[in-house]
């Protein structure tokens, strides 16, 4: 709707909401311990290197723990993990406890039951307004046949061929 400069932040919100997107919990840790966010921000960079980035928010308590790591994992959650989804989305002091996990060998988490994985370097770190912006050397990733969960509209959803192309079968 907005043509105003001054953009309405629930209308911004909402339109950016929009654009379909993944969801990813991104996993890394710090002195006190293992640390995890629920991103949607996770997007493609390069091939050569393999790039990604992710953005998040100034605000997030978890924020000098990805400034600082050296490491970062990106799991790719499966369209069953919802509820892993909304525990790593909350505020709250052990978002580990009862979740089924092993570590790599930079000692970060990597999350089972996921639709991929991406074990990751940070590369670059850069200023973007009220979130920070990691981009990630990818190093190894794995993948599954789970289909990924998917953020669209501000609520999940899951995904299904287009109509159009079973009527071309
Ligand atoms: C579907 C979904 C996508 C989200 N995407 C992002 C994101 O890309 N970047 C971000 O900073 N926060 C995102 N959040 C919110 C964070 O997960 C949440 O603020 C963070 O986990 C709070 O934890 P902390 O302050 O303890 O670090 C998202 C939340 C949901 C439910």
């Amino acid at each position: 709707m907005s043509t105003n400069p001054a953009l309405d932040a629930r209308e911004f919100r909402n339109a950016l909401g929009s654009f379909a997107t993944g969801v990813t919990i991104i996993t890394t840790k710090d002195e006190n311990g293992y640390v995890g966010t629920t991103a949607s921000s996770f997007n493609t960079v390069s091939m050569d290197p393999p790039l990604i980035l992710w953005s998040i928010d100034k605000r997030a308590r978890a924020l000098p723990a990805y400034e600082q790591g050296g490491h970062f994992c990106v799991n790719v959650l499966a369209d069953d993990q919802m509820e892993l989804s909304n525990r790593f989305a909350r505020q709250q002091d052990d978002k580990f406890s009862g979740v089924d996990y092993k570590v790599n060998q930079h000692d970060i988490p990597m999350l089972e039951g996921c639709s991929t994985r991406f074990q990751c370097k940070t590369k670059y770190l850069y200023e973007g307004g009220d979130h920070m912006i990691i981009v990630g050397e990818v190093l190894d990733f794995d993948t599954s046949e789970r289909d990924g969960l998917l953020f669209h509209n501000g609520r999940y959803a899951v995904s299904e061929s287009h109509p159009e192309l079973e009527a071309c079968v």
